[in-house]
């Protein structure tokens, strides 16, 4: 079970990405939780103010620390002062996301993302309550926000209960470090292309063998970064030469 709390300016926004489908349905099971928490909602500000201009000058508003501090703080309050939680900010200034990482986080119990918007955040508000900083990648965003529902999604599956059928999380692209094999369903023949032979031959280790031979080619192919990991991590078995 993984509780996600989501600090954010536009709560609707991540709750209606997140409580849809399989993720929504994980949530009603109670095999995870996701609350948005609004940011505006802890502004001392009297017209509702959570952004201001920049010391030093420069295009933009920066969002202020006191809201974005009270609002972690509710969150932490209820969880409890002394349960172990990570705080992690949303930032292309953070390090880029990856499987490993939703991998690990899913072993968490409390994770509370910080959704910026404007130009950032006041630093000294992330110094105090921000444990990661996370990208998405290297490109720039409005807002935190689609990054982190594309975050929590992909740690969410990984939680124990979310995905039924356990054995997809460990065979798809990435799972084993390579990129997943083509895959075909009805009908035999569409558009004129049938499906590969070898699919229909029932013969299992055949198709486990062909499968494999796919998802080299795919991955040689298209991401050589992970071709040359995986085959680093797994040493073609050299044949005993005949004497
Ligand atoms: N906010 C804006 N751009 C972002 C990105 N690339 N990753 C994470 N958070 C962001």
């Amino acid at each position: 079970m993984v509780s996600f709390h989501i600090l954010t300016l536009f709560p609707e926004m991540v709750m209606q990405g997140l409580h849809t489908s399989i993720l929504g349905r994980a949530a009603d099971r109670g095999d995870i939780s996701i609350e948005a928490v609004n940011i505006r909602d802890f502004t001392t500000d009297k017209h509702g103010k959570v952004d201001d201009y920049t010391y030093g000058g420069g295009a933009g508003m920066l969002m202020q620390a006191q809201p974005v501090y009270e609002a972690c703080q509710s969150v932490i309050d209820r969880i409890g002062q002394n349960k172990a939680r990570r705080v992690i900010y949303v930032t292309p200034q953070g390090k880029p996301f990856h499987q490993e990482m939703a991998k690990e986080l899913s072993g968490e119990e409390e994770l509370i993302f910080l959704c910026g918007h404007y130009e950032g955040i006041d630093e000294r508000v992330l110094e105090e309550i921000v444990t990661d900083e996370i990208s998405l990648g290297d490109y720039v965003l409005t807002g935190g926000e689609l990054a982190a529902m594309v975050m929590v999604d992909a740690i969410a599956r990984l939680v124990p209960g979310v995905l039924h059928n356990g054995q997809s999380a460990e065979t798809e692209s990435f799972g084993d470090g390579l990129l997943e094999y083509p895959q075909y369903s009805r009908p035999e023949i569409w558009h004129g292309k049938r499906v590969p032979e070898i699919l229909l031959s029932g013969d299992h280790a055949k198709v486990d063998a062909w499968r494999l031979a796919q998802a080299l080619a795919r991955t040689k192919e298209r991401r050589p970064d992970l071709y040359e990991k995986y085959m680093e991590a797994h040493p073609p078995v050299e044949k005993k030469r005949r004497k």
